[in-house]
């Protein structure tokens, strides 16, 4: 749905980012389980590889907060195709997820949702916990 809190918290995360070396800002807000929302905006740093992506910032946010289960996602970014999460990303939304997580694109131009996809639309025959039993 458009008037979702998590969009207006991705927006407003996102003007947070530090992203001095690709210019390219990016912010996520999720939703655990129990209804609470965290964010996170990419964190780049000087030493090129060490720098964080948005999705990863809100779900360390997640955790840290004890909650456990994604239930639903939105990363925005300024583009002119859509922001979807980087393959590690979506690597680690698995991990407190499942396949049928709903994850959201919305433009930093717009504000609207350009793009909607399920966590199995961008991540086909994922590798998860439950793969380990
Ligand atoms: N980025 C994210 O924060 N999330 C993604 O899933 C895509 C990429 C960031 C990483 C880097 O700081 C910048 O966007 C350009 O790749």
């Amino acid at each position: 749905m458009n008037d979702d809190p998590l969009i207006p918290e991705a927006l407003r995360v996102r003007e947070n980012a530090w992203a001095p070396y690709s210019g390219f800002q990016v912010g996520a807000a999720l939703r655990c389980e129990d209804g609470r929302i965290f964010s996170g905006c990419n964190v780049e740093n000087a030493a090129y590889p060490e720098g964080t992506c948005a999705e990863a910032g809100a779900i360390a946010a997640m955790i840290a907060s004890g909650g456990r289960r994604i239930t639903g996602i939105v990363v925005c970014g300024d583009s002119a195709t859509p922001c979807t999460p980087c393959g590690g990303c979506r690597q680690k939304l698995r991990e407190f997820s499942g396949p049928d997580l709903i994850i959201r694109m919305v433009s930093a131009r717009s504000g609207e949702v350009v793009l909607t996809r399920t966590l199995a639309g961008l991540l086909p025959d994922s590798f998860g916990p439950d793969s380990l039993e």
